[in-house]
């Protein structure tokens, strides 16, 4: 079942956005460096191209993610015209205190008294937006809570040094064009609960898990081999292996599959990343090719 999530409230939230991002000299958008690409909002992208605004990529919740690939990302994000990246952790006030100085040099010609340094922070739900307004601005300013869309009104706060920041409601786009996407937005819980199945959600994780080489963070912590299984049989394993029974003794799918997604989500399977630019491009390939094969298919015609 193909995922699609776009709460009505986000339709308002797009059209701010573009009136927003007119008095913004530096897009600070917030990416889950376990998914980079699958955490983009293209709309984002679409409105800061057409404004020509530089653009700050923060792979925030760096600290969950595999350092290696992570590197691979911020190199191919930083081949973008306008963009820089930086991996951090929210939670790390050394990592904080390098994203202004990054913001700065995006926008040298700001700072100035008569000019100062008007800074917005964008991205989806979930990413860690308000954990990192607040360290931002040293202050509870905005309410964090792991329920995607918690932040739903645009707002202006003061930085010390004529600065800046605008803070703007979790942001999804109206259609996921791959499905994979809506799965990886599932598993990092950039999606709501009640928009997803997450028995689907997690064999399509643990899939994930085995094709970007990663089954012996699955057999360190389930103690048991993965390798030639799907995911649903993965998932499968794990609720035998934690016991997961409904009263009649059977199997409880659903329990296994929040075992998974649970531990995936709290980074007890270690720092994983679920894409890299390689697999994206392969994945949007395959996209593709599927495509024109669909509209090779001759269609029937009506009399
Ligand atoms: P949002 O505004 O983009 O919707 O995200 P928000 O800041 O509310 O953060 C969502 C969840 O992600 C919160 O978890 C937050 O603590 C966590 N988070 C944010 N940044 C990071 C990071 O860099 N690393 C890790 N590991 N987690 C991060 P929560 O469970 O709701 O809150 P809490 O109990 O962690 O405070």
């Amino acid at each position: 079942m193909p995922i699609q999530w776009f709460p009505g409230h986000m339709h308002a939230a797009r059209r701010k956005l573009e009136e927003t991002l007119a008095d913004v000299d530096v897009l600070i958008e917030v990416l889950d460096a376990r998914i980079p690409a699958a955490s983009r909002n293209p709309l984002l992208e679409t409105l800061r191209r057409s404004r020509q605004r530089p653009c700050l990529k923060l792979l925030n919740k760096a600290d969950l993610a595999d350092p290696a690939r992570t590197a691979e990302w911020i190199a191919a994000f930083e081949r973008e015209e306008g963009v820089r990246a930086l991996a951090v952790c929210a939670k790390n006030p050394a990592d904080v205190r390098r994203i202004l100085p990054a913001c700065e040099r995006l926008a040298p010609h700001r700072s100035e008294p008569t000019k100062p340094l008007r800074l917005m922070i964008a991205g989806i739900p979930n990413v860690g937006k308000s954990t990192l307004l607040n360290a931002l601005l040293g202050r509870k300013a905005a309410k964090v809570g792991d329920e995607p869309a918690v932040t739903k009104s645009v707002q202006r706060y003061d930085l010390p040094g004529l600065r800046s920041i605008t803070d703007t409601p979790g942001l999804m786009w109206p259609k996921i064009e791959f499905d994979a996407d809506g799965y990886l937005l599932a598993a990092c819980h950039a999606i709501g609960r009640n928009a997803v199945a997450e028995e689907e959600v997690a064999a399509f994780l643990a899939e994930t898990l085995l094709a970007q080489g990663y089954a012996d963070r699955l057999t360190a912590r389930y103690r048991f081999d993965p390798t030639g299984m799907n995911g649903d049989e993965i998932v499968e394993a794990i609720g035998e292996r934690r016991g997961c029974r409904r009263k009649g003794g059977e199997l409880d799918r659903e329990k296994a599959a929040n075992v998974l997604l649970q531990d995936f989500r709290e980074g007890k399977l270690g720092p994983l990343t679920l894409e890299t630019p390689a697999s994206r491009a392969a994945m949007i390939a395959a996209h593709e090719a599927a495509q024109l094969v669909e509209d090779d298919v001759p269609q029937p015609t009506s009399r």
